[in-house]
C-alpha cells in the first residue's frame, strides 16, 4: 500500500468514525430528551379523577418546558385491579420510564409493585392511598395526595360556621341537628377518615348532633341521588343536614330534593369536598353552603415535578417530602365569600 492510499484510507476511517459518532450521538440524545409517562387510573368517569387527569395533562405540558418531549398513556382500569394490573405490564413492556397509579383496590398493590421493580419504573400512586407497609417496599415509590383528615375537619368547621350564623338549619328548634351522611367507596381512605373527622370536628366546635344514617354512594351522583331518595322516604322532612364525603354525592343528593319536587323550605343544607367545577358552581349559587377544595392543580404540578425528577435526576432536592416518599398538597375552605377566587383561578 502506498502512502497515499494509507492516508486515504486512514481519512475515510476518521471520517466513518465521525458520521457514527455523531448519528450515535443524536440517537443518544434524542432518546435522553424524551420521556415516557405511563397513567393508570382507577376509572376515568369519577369527576375528580376527570379533573385531576385534565390538570395533569396540562402539567406535563408545561414540563415540555424544560427541554424534554413527553409522551403520555393514560389506561382506565374501570375499577377493576385485574385490569389495571395487566395495563400497567403493557405500560412497562411499552418502554416507560415512570408510572403514575391511581390504584383500583388500593390495598392489592403487590403486582404492580413487584412488576415495577423488576425493570426499575419508580411508581407515583397517586389520589388513592397504598397503605405504609406496601410504600416503604422499595425505595422508588412514592404517593402524591392529601390528607384526608384535613377535609374532614375543615367540612366540620364549615357545617358548624353555618350552622351558628343560620340557626334555622334546626328546623325542629329541639337544639340538634339530625343529618344524613353519604359515603365514598368502602375502604378508601379518604371515605373513612373524612366520615370520623367531619363528625369529631363539628362536635368540638359545640354542634349538637344527632345521625339519623349514613349510605354508601361510591363517589357517584347518580348513586347517592338514589341513596337519598331512600332516605328522604325514611326520614320526610326531617333531615336538616347533608354531609357527603365529596362534591358528586352532594350534588346527586340535591338532584333527590329537586326531582321530588320538595319545597325549599324543606331542603336541609348540603355540605361536600373537592371543589369540582360543578361543585363549585353550586357554591357560588348558594345551593352546596360550601366545599372543601381538593387541590388537584398542586396534586397534577407535584406529580408532575415528581415524574421529571425521578427519571432525569433534576431537581429531586427541591422535593418537599414528608417521610422521604409522601407529598400532601393541603385542602382548602370554599364559601359564597371566596369561591370566585377558585372559580377564576381554575379558568386562568
Ligand atoms: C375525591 C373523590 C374521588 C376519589 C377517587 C377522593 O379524594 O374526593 O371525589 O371520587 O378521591 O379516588
Ligand atoms: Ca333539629
Amino acid at each position: 500500500m502506498n502512502l497515499k492510499k494509507i492516508k486515504d484510507a486512514a481519512v475515510l476511517i476518521a471520517f466513518l468514525a465521525v458520521m457514527l459518532w455523531t448519528s450515535y450521538g443524536s440517537t443518544e440524545e434524542k432518546e435522553d430528551k424524551q420521556i415516557y409517562i405511563g397513567v393508570a387510573c382507577y376509572d376515568q368517569k369519577d369527576t375528580f379523577l376527570g379533573e385531576l387527569m385534565e390538570a395533569f395533562k396540562d402539567e406535563c405540558s408545561h414540563l415540555e418546558a424544560k427541554g424534554y418531549g413527553i409522551s403520555l398513556t393514560i389506561m382506565d382500569a374501570a375499577n377493576s385491579q385485574r385490569t389495571q394490573d395487566d395495563q400497567v405490564q403493557e405500560m412497562i413492556n411499552n418502554g416507560c420510564d415512570v408510572l403514575c397509579v391511581n390504584l383500583a383496590d388500593r390495598t392489592d398493590p403487590s403486582e404492580i409493585i413487584d412488576t415495577a421493580r423488576e425493570n426499575d419504573v419508580p411508581i407515583i400512586f397517586f389520589n388513592r392511598e397504598p397503605v405504609e407497609e406496601d410504600l416503604m417496599q422499595w425505595n422508588k415509590l412514592y404517593y402524591v395526595g392529601a390528607e384526608a383528615k384535613q377535609s374532614g375537619q375543615m367540612q366540620g368547621e364549615l357545617a358548624a360556621d353555618y350552622i351558628k350564623e343560620n340557626p334555622s338549619v334546626d328546623k325542629n328548634s329541639d337544639g340538634k341537628i339530625q343529618y344524613v351522611i353519604l359515603e365514598g367507596e368502602l375502604g378508601h381512605q379518604d371515605a373513612i377518615i373524612r366520615t370520623e373527622s367531619v363528625a369529631e370536628s363539628m362536635k368540638e366546635n359545640g354542634v349538637e348532633l344527632e345521625k339519623l344514617s349514613y349510605q354508601t354512594a361510591n363517589w357517584n351522583r347518580a348513586q347517592a341521588q338514589n341513596r337519598m331518595t331512600q332516605l328522604i322516604g325514611q326520614y320526610k322532612n326531617s333531615i336538616e343536614l347533608v354531609i357527603a364525603n365529596n362534591d358528586a354525592m352532594a350534588l346527586g343528593a340535591m338532584d333527590a330534593y329537586e326531582k321530588l319536587g320538595i319545597t325549599d323550605s324543606n331542603y336541609p343544607v348540603f355540605f361536600g369536598i373537592d371543589g369540582t367545577d360543578e361543585g363549585l358552581e353550586a357554591v357560588r349559587q348558594s345551593k352546596l353552603a360550601a366545599t372543601v377544595y381538593n387541590d388537584k392543580e398542586g396534586q397534577a404540578y407535584a406529580m408532575a415535578q415528581l415524574a421529571y425528577a425521578v427519571v432525569t435526576g433534576y431537581g429531586m432536592n427541591n422535593i418537599g417530602f414528608e417521610n422521604k416518599k409522601y407529598i400532601y398538597l393541603p385542602y382548602k375552605k370554599v364559601t359564597a365569600d371566596n369561591v370566585t377566587d377558585f372559580i377564576d383561578n381554575i379558568q386562568d
